[in-house]
């Protein structure tokens, strides 16, 4: 079936025998136990990383929910893999990926930049114990040590929208497993795991909640990593609010719809923008990819772009200031547009060698008429002179 398909129908499989037609929302955080031997043995087997697929043994919610279960079993599937694992936050699921790749002494990760702000200063300040090398793509198979424990890229790039080609940065990563950050992307316009992927990363706060209003990161990836994967959130307790999951779930159904009409608005103002005096670069895959991957890896452009205003931070600064229907504000990928200049702000922690240009804003095409959104950036790119 169609990945729209699936989208609205994944991860529903139990509710016909529960007899309800929308997933039921478990806020409990504790689960009443048959006897005590077998709660000891359900929580050993959750506290390692096992699974309770019909809940009757969940024992507390730091090692099992129904609710967020069903999120990650659709997400699996939209991104084609055997499993998934939902976390508080996108940085709560990176920082689990980091841990559970980190053992038997291997301690070093090697880095694709631009990856987004927070990504790169975990890496870059060590914060979770590892060393990082940042190489270009074809930089990697040489990065790669005996003790890397991680390759990490994110395809388009936050904030520049750069394209890698994963099948061959899975071939240069060799053993070493790939962990790519798909946020930009979505399911809906690229599954990672079929080009060589081992981890596939989400800020679920982004495309995939996409309203705004729900924290989360997910990691889609096979059994062997999702029971790592769980093992570190039960014991760190990063985990997602039930709430949270229902709303994500929810949210799946309506992203194949929601991502190429975004996709749509972005293309359009991506190339009014380039036609613009006071805009020196626009960066959007379907304008600037000399690398044939939008087709071969990625199905569209995605809902992303960013452009370089001449006049550079004043500039930028005063556009961003000057919209009124875009919200000037971090995050993406949600219903209503908005835009954010990343040195100040979501790339602000990246060293000054590797951090976003000053002219350069970026933009989340949401919901909104396209034409309503570049009468916004016009006057705001004629306020700003
Ligand atoms: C590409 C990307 N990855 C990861 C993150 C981190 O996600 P979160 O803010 O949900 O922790 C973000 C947040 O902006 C992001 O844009």
């Amino acid at each position: 079936m169609s990945l729209d398909t699936r989208a609205v129908h994944a991860g529903r499989d139990d509710l016909a025998a529960l007899g309800v037609h929308v997933p039921p929302i478990d806020l409990s955080t504790t689960n009443p136990l048959p006897s005590v031997d077998e709660g000891g043995a359900a929580y050993e087997l959750l506290a390692t990383g096992g699974t309770c697929p019909d809940g009757t043994t969940a024992v507390y919610q730091r090692l099992w929910n129904p609710t967020v279960a069903r999120f990650e079993r659709a997400l699996a599937e939209l991104e084609g893999t055997a499993a998934a694992v939902a976390f508080a936050s996108g940085m709560a699921a990176l920082t689990a990926a980091v841990l559970a790749a980190t053992r038997d002494g291997r301690r070093h990760v090697v880095a694709v930049r631009p990856l987004y702000g927070g990504t790169d200063h975990v890496l870059a300040g060590g914060l979770l114990g590892t060393t990082v090398t940042w190489a270009r793509p074809d930089e990697v198979a040489g990065a790669v040590r005996p003790d890397t424990a991680l390759v990490v890229v994110e395809t388009p790039a936050n904030p520049t929208l750069d394209l890698v080609d994963l099948a061959v940065l899975a071939r240069a990563a060799g053993d070493v497993p790939l962990l790519v950050d798909n946020t930009v992307a979505t399911p809906v316009l690229q599954q990672p795991a079929r080009f060589g992927a081992a981890l596939v990363l989400h800020s679920a706060t982004k495309s995939i909640g996409g309203h705004g209003d729900v924290l989360a990161g997910v990691i889609a990836c096979d059994t062997d990593w999702a029971a790592r994967l769980r093992q570190v959130r039960a014991v760190t307790g990063a985990v997602l609010h039930p709430l949270g999951g229902y709303l994500l779930h929810r949210g799946l159904q309506t992203l194949p719809l929601r991502v190429r009409a975004q996709q749509a608005g972005a293309d359009k103002i991506a190339a009014w923008l380039a036609e613009q005096p006071g805009v020196d670069r626009v960066h959007h895959p379907g304008l600037t990819d000399g690398t044939g991957l939008v087709g071969r890896q990625m199905s569209g452009t995605g809902s992303l772009l960013a452009f370089e205003v001449s006049g550079g931070f004043a500039a930028a600064a005063a556009v961003a200031g000057a919209c009124r229907l875009i919200t000037h504000a971090v995050s993406l990928g949600g219903v209503d547009t908005l835009i954010q200049h990343p040195a100040s702000l979501t790339h602000r922690p990246v060293s000054a060698d590797a951090k976003p240009v000053p002219g350069l804003l970026r933009l989340s095409v949401g919901l909104e008429d396209p034409d309503d959104l570049i009468a916004d950036l016009a006057a705001a790119l004629a306020a700003a002179g």
